[in-house]
């Protein structure tokens, strides 16, 4: 089958699913394996919520937040833990992990404007194709043409509890807190009007809970060597 555009032995993967399905360490496995780049759009959302935080503006100044967007360089790097983000030169990676960020990051998603400037950053990154691409809106707005799709899904609670674990001991926050900010984020990502959280018709839906990682990324893998064969 002809590929749109670059190598016809590279393709591109989306991964798309609610908060704490276990996205990204998926994604980052399966460009380990694949040789692929592994792009966290999460934590670009997240580097424009700190950086509008810091200047105090909202996520419906639309004219202040164009304006900071076009001074914006964001550049996304590998690291040792993953991925580091920084922005216009500072590493950002820790400060958007914040309680401050992550409570506040839906809204600045939901703002058209940093939608907009983002998923033309994303579409560039895929354009040479050979990239795994985790976020909300990949597979159905971001890239559409992306040869493998993928839903990753996971009940609240063990959505949730996965987050928990990954806590410092020194964060006050409760399970129960944490499953109650985990569904209000979903309710958010999934009934904005610009690109909502929802499955592309032609993703594969897979549901981790009960799953280990492993196991999901290795089901991503082999689907990604069907595809790259098929291309072929
Ligand atoms: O994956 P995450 O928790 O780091 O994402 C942070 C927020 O950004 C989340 O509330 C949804 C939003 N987001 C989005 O709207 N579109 C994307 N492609 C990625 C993230």
């Amino acid at each position: 089958m002809a590929q749109q555009d670059g190598d016809s032995d590279r393709i591109n993967i989306a991964i798309d699913g609610p908060a704490g399905a276990g996205k990204s360490t998926v994604a980052r496995m399966v460009a380990g394996q694949l040789g692929y780049v592994y792009i966290d759009t999460g934590a670009m959302y997240r580097a424009v919520t700190l950086s509008a935080q810091r200047l105090s503006i909202t996520a419906e100044q639309d004219e202040r937040l164009a304006e900071m967007l076009a001074s914006l360089q964001i550049k996304l790097e590998p690291g040792v833990n993953g991925q580091s983000i920084f922005v216009n030169d500072e590493d950002v990676t820790t400060l958007i992990r914040s309680r401050e960020v992550t409570r506040h990051v839906s809204y600045f998603a939901a703002s058209g404007i940093v939608r907009q400037v983002l998923s033309t950053m994303q579409r560039d990154y895929a354009i040479r194709k050979g990239v795994v691409m985790d976020g909300r809106d990949i597979g159905t707005h971001v890239l559409p043409n992306a040869e493998v799709k993928v839903f990753l899904t996971a009940s609240v609670e063990e959505r949730a509890l996965r987050r928990f674990k990954e806590l410092s001991a020194d964060n006050a926050i409760s399970l129960e807190q944490l499953e109650a900010e985990i569904a209000e984020r979903d309710r958010l990502d999934e009934q904005r009007d610009i690109s909502p959280l929802i499955r592309a018709s032609d993703a594969i839906e897979l549901d981790s809970t009960g799953m280990t990682i492993h196991d999901v990324a290795q089901t991503i893998v082999k689907l990604s060597r069907t595809k790259l064969a098929e291309a072929k």
